[in-house]
């Protein structure tokens, strides 16, 4: 079995007590806490920005896995990176100057990653994969949590899969959107190797019980064992 990665969305926890739902993804098993990051301009919403990462860092040594639904991208990158995120993606259509922000990126200490919307052709992989640590294949347009899995996804991980396996780097092929217990291993299939889920696994859990999330994380895990 590939070495497969558990990302719960944040975006889908109780805001309220949000420390909590962190921690106990973590005990249950999550392996990197996916961060989303909305503008109300790149994105008709709005959510959390460096403030709350900073605030979260000290809960975990999971990776804090950012993901930029912004524009522009360039501005907000120190900030994130000082407060503690560890992977910072964006998406192309929002920065001008792609190369110079992946650089950015490097020069600030984080891993860089580039997040293609279902309509976002390949092409933009062509200069700069040799310089990526993550691709980012949107299963959903971006925006909200609880969106359905967009099948087509499929064809783009698996063309993704091939260049990044011809490049012989260890680049992260991660998905987002719609990921759930019934179709997380034909995304595994596909290609993916990390796999972002918010309302599958924050929908699962009763407020009260610590163990909340271990039995969906097994789910998932147990599917991933199957391919
Ligand atoms: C959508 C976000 C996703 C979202 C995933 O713009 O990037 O990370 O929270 O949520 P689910 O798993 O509910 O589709
Ligand atoms: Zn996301």
């Amino acid at each position: 079995m590939a070495n497969y990665r558990i990302a719960p969305s944040i975006l889908s926890a109780n805001f309220a007590k949000l420390g909590e739902e962190i921690t106990a993804v973590i005990e249950s098993g999550a392996d990197i806490i996916h961060f989303d990051v909305m503008d109300n301009h790149y994105v008709p919403n709005l959510t959390i920005g460096p403030l709350v990462c900073e605030a979260i860092r000290p809960l975990t040594e999971a990776l804090i896995d950012v993901h930029l639904m912004v524009e522009p991208v360039d501005r907000i990158v120190p900030d994130f990176a000082k407060a503690g995120a560890n992977i910072i993606s964006f998406h192309p259509e929002a920065s001008r100057h792609i190369d110079r922000t992946i650089g950015l990126i490097h020069e600030q200490g984080c891993k860089a990653g580039l997040v293609f919307n279902p309509a976002t052709p390949l092409h933009y992989l062509d200069h700069v994969l040799d310089k990526l640590d993550l691709v980012l294949i949107m299963s959903v347009n971006p925006g909200f949590g609880g969106q359905k899995f967009i099948p087509e996804a499929l064809q783009k991980l698996t063309a993704v899969r091939r260049r990044i396996d011809a490049s012989g780097r260890d680049v992260i092929l991660e998905i987002d959107g719609g990921v759930k217990v019934d179709n997380i291993a034909e995304i595994a299939r596909a290609g993916a190797d990390t796999f972002v889920a918010g309302s599958a696994i924050y929908g699962a859990g009763r407020d009260d019980d610590p163990h909340r999330y271990d039995s969906i994380i097994a789910a998932l895990r147990a599917e991933l064992a199957r391919t």
